[in-house]
């Protein structure tokens, strides 16, 4: 394990819980891989901006203004961190039943025909095959499974778009019912932290 790459994506700043176990999970890797590089993506608190028809153009075609080459060279750091990382970790918190709008519009950047995937006769490839991934979710709800399930729009959207450029290899840690009560609470983000042990332990 050379190269982690962590993306936080919580509004909420130092309460954030996925941010939190995405932080305690740093720690861990850095303990268990000592030479490896950790490159820290926070969109929340730094967000990705949306796109635009700057971006599109810039991303998409060939940048010529200042406003376009400055979108495209932000799209190429976005791409070259997770082109270098051998694991990527995704702290999301769910807003309205999805991903946060700033990982939305990070993968917006990172989902790069010709770089990340591309198509061909047969249909969509992912080109970042033999990476890992880690996805740490926070949600207030229960949707792992039961009636919840149905309505859950950020695992499987993540999951569709790791696979989309290559990524399959996708450990998923929840932490649930963060607003079923403190104890509740509690249990999830204890369970979801003794997880992210295991899931090192696992890769070491
Ligand atoms: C704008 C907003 C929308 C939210 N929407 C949902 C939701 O649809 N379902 C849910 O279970 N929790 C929802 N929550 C609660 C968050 O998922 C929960 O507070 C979680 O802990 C946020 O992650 P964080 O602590 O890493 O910021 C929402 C929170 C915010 C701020």
């Amino acid at each position: 394990m050379n190269n982690i790459l962590i993306v936080t994506s919580s509004a909420n700043g130092e309460a954030s819980v996925s941010s939190r176990l995405a932080k305690a999970h740093a720690a861990q890797l850095a303990a268990a891989h000592p030479g490896a590089r950790i490159v820290r993506r926070d969109v929340g608190a730094d967000p990705i901006p949306h796109l635009t028809h700057v971006t599109v153009a810039a991303i998409k075609g060939t940048p010529e203004s200042a406003a376009e080459l400055e979108a495209r060279a932000l799209s190429d750091t976005l791409v070259a961190e997770l082109v270098e990382a051998d694991l990527v970790v995704i702290a999301s918190p769910m807003y309205n039943f999805g991903m946060s709008s700033t990982l939305k519009s990070w993968f917006d950047h990172v989902a790069r025909a010709g770089l990340t995937f591309r198509y061909t006769a047969d249909g969509p490839e992912g080109l970042l095959k033999g990476k890992q991934a880690v996805l740490i979710e926070s949600r207030a709800g229960f949707y792992s499974e039961g009636a919840g399930a149905a309505m859950d729009g950020q695992e499987p959207h993540i999951r569709t778009l790791l696979g989309f450029i290559g990524i399959t290899d996708v450990t998923v840690v929840r932490a649930e019912k963060l607003a079923f009560g403190p104890e509740a609470a509690e249990a999830s983000i204890a369970a979801a932290g003794e997880a992210l042990g295991a899931a090192v332990r696992l890769a070491a």
